[in-house]
């Protein structure tokens, strides 16, 4: 098994860039340690998924890239810049568990608003080469964009909202559980979809996920986090070849992962 208890994932003697990094980052909620000194280098245009028991920091950490909450220490920066600075810059996208989208606004214009609030706030936004009514096609929405949200299904809500994660074109794209309350083939579909937009748009992806599966399945590399405090317990390179199919999972190097990365969950 290819594990390793590392400070740093990014490939060894690689120089490709690094689009987020993390230095003995902690995160506190008053007296609580949520997450204690977590350094590791995600490289550029990597797909890592993330594990870890229920409360040991998953989400903590993406909120901690994405600038919802502060570093209580250590560092965090974004392709070199601070997370303030790479919010600003829309560097990065967040995807939740809920699409949460504007019920009153169609898929287009859900996908569409963040160009709308960019030019509201006269923000500079990145130029797409994609158009929005081209990202819901990346999707598999084409023909769906003038269908308001109540008129769509769970998995089609959550691809129109990861159309609109890459309407401003981000270089990183932060998952929290995006697919969690999917059924199994809607959630089998959308991960072979999103492999696909990894492959043909270039973007650094951190997926959290409950599901060991999916994380192998998704992953090149796996982030084991353990709880109380959440710490990083180690990162496992997933050495399957691409493209990555379905029928994938039924092989043995998918399973020796898939024991390798629960019996290690069973410790965390
Ligand atoms: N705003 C907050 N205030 C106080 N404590 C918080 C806050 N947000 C998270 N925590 C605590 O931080 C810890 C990590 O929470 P987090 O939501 O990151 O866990 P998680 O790994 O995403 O869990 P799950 O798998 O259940 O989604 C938990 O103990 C949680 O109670
Ligand atoms: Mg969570």
């Amino acid at each position: 098994m290819q594990g390793q208890n590392t400070m740093s994932a990014a490939p060894t003697g690689s120089r490709s860039a690094i689009a987020a990094s993390l230095k003995s980052a902690s995160v506190r909620f008053g007296s609580y340690t949520a997450i204690k000194d977590l350094s590791i280098d995600i490289a550029e245009g990597a797909f890592y998924t993330i594990l870890g028991p229920s409360g040991c920091g998953k989400s903590t950490m993406l909120r901690l890239v994405s600038d919802l909450i502060p570093a209580a220490g250590g560092t965090v920066s974004i392709f070199g810049k601070s997370t303030e600075e790479a919010r600003l810059a829309r560097e990065f996208s967040f995807v939740f568990q809920d699409a949460a989208l504007l019920p009153w606004r169609s898929a287009l214009k859900n996908v569409e608003l963040p160009l709308e609030i960019g030019r509201k706030r006269g923000v500079k936004i990145p130029k797409s080469n994609r158009t929005p009514l081209e990202l819901l096609e990346l999707v598999g929405l084409k023909g769906r964009e003038d269908a308001l949200p109540h008129e769509l299904s769970g998995g089609m809500r959550q691809r129109v909202a990861i159309a609109r994660a890459l309407v401003c074109q981000p270089r990183l794209l932060l998952m929290d559980e995006p697919f969690g309350a999917l059924d199994e083939m809607t959630r089998d579909h959308l991960n072979l979809q999103l492999l696909k937009i990894w492959e043909e748009t270039g973007v650094t992806i951190l997926f959290v996920t409950h599901s060991i599966a999916e994380a192998v399945f998704l992953g090149q590399k796996v982030m084991m986090l353990q709880a109380h405090p959440g710490r990083l317990r180690e990162v496992v390179d997933i050495d399957l070849p691409g493209p990555r199919t379905i029928d994938m999972r039924d092989t043995p190097e998918f399973t020796r992962y898939s024991s390798y990365l629960r019996k290690l969950l069973e410790t965390c």
